[in-house]
């Protein structure tokens, strides 16, 4: 069981000023792009401009409103007629008002240990949604028949959280993308055993660029019942929908979003963010550059003899690096420790990392390599 840690040094946990080093290179200086996180980058410009033509006047609030409207259509041209979007304010927010919709009281949801549900929403789904996780370990993040098996079961058993959904993230926490017979595969197995699937698609837009596939190929097609629709680590500002693709899955996602706290009242900005990143190809163009950044990045790692511990299939390598290596690095970049106990860490590409970010983090890293050789 890996030993996850996320600092950055210092950890993000760490109060600090603009301006305030503290033995780090400046990380606000304008131009720094690190490699902690794709939603350290910041928001596309595109997007931006779209808020601001947004800008106009009155409308009504909580989504009665033009651009929420136009993001229906625009949904449900990516993900078919029936795709209902319900815009939110945040990634966890999307899951937690999936889920719950998707369950009754005595429901429980079968992940991957590694699961953003799982690992890192400080058990929101738990606390906030009073769901049930069931989890099991995988090799890369993904999910199998067999390995859901291991949870999907004691139906009618009044003793045992009834396994209710099956919850796959794409592309996943690791970094490795499902393929459509994948996702298919875990459908069927979930729907003859009258179960629900979910996918968090907070990178849906890095798996669909990967494989080649519009949107729709990864979900609808494959019969997913729940998506939540990625923004904010493609260039929004913030937000992301909770898109309903079989309206019999869910029960209240309406009031769940409010009673969750997930109702924006100036709802038309998040909704022409979302119209402005998947109207267009937006979505694509971004997911494309942080996935061909990623891919520069681990030929380089690779070049250098390092050791990368997973495949590289969306925007994510993961690499152990040697501790005073890391350190090195660390003067300039944040990237987050992946796996304290084996020196692995996580380097993230965004849709604005550039060439330049990439050969200036490798040649550092052969810098620093040489000083370890040496000493
Ligand atoms: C797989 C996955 N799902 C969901 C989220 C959304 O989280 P947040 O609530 O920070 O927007 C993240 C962000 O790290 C993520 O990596």
């Amino acid at each position: 069981m890996p030993v996850r840690g996320r600092s950055c040094t210092p950890g993000r946990g760490t109060v600090r000023r603009v301006g305030d080093t503290g033995g780090v290179n400046d990380p606000h200086a304008p131009g720094t792009r690190h490699f902690a996180s794709d939603n350290y980058a910041g928001v596309h410009p595109e997007v931006l401009a779209a808020v601001a033509a947004a800008n106009v006047g009155h409308t009504p609030a909580y989504g009665d409103d033009p651009w929420t409207e136009r993001l229906q259509e625009v949904v449900r041209a990516h993900l078919g007629d029936a795709a209902v979007a319900y815009p939110v304010l945040n990634g966890t927010g999307a899951n937690v008002v999936a889920l719950q919709a998707m369950l009754p009281r005595w429901g429980a949801v079968v992940c991957a240990e590694t699961a953003h549900v799982n690992t890192d929403e400080n058990g929101a789904p738990e606390r906030v949604g009073g769901l049930k996780l069931l989890t099991v370990p995988t090799p890369d993040g993904r999910l199998t028949p067999d390995l859901v098996a291991r949870q999907a079961w004691g139906f009618g058993d009044v003793h045992r959280a009834q396994p209710g959904v099956v919850s796959l993230t794409q592309a996943t926490e690791l970094g490795t993308v499902y393929t459509p017979d994948a996702v298919r595969e875990l459908c069927d197995q979930a729907h003859a055993l009258g179960m629900r699937v979910h996918v968090d698609g907070s990178r849906i837009a890095n798996a669909a660029a990967h494989l080649g596939l519009p949107l729709r190929a990864l979900t609808t097609d494959c019969g997913v019942d729940v998506l939540s629709l990625g923004g904010t680590k493609n260039g929004l500002l913030l937000g992301e929908a909770v898109v309903v693709l079989d309206p019999g899955a869910v029960d209240g996602v309406e009031y769940l979003r409010k009673a969750g706290m997930q109702l924006a009242s100036k709802m038309r900005f998040v909704s022409a963010q979302l119209v402005a990143l998947y109207e267009g190809d937006l979505w694509l163009r971004s997911a494309q550059r942080a996935n061909a950044m990623a891919a520069r990045l681990r030929a380089g790692l690779d070049a250098l003899g390092l050791d990368i511990t997973l495949p590289t299939e969306a925007n994510g390598v993961f690499v152990r690096l040697p501790r005073p290596v890391a350190a090195a690095l660390r003067r300039t970049w944040r990237f987050y420790d992946w796996d304290v106990a084996d020196g692995t860490v996580r380097l993230m590409c965004a849709f604005d990392t550039t060439e330049q970010d990439v050969d200036d983090l490798l040649a550092a890293l052969g810098e620093a390599l040489g000083g370890t050789a040496a000493s």
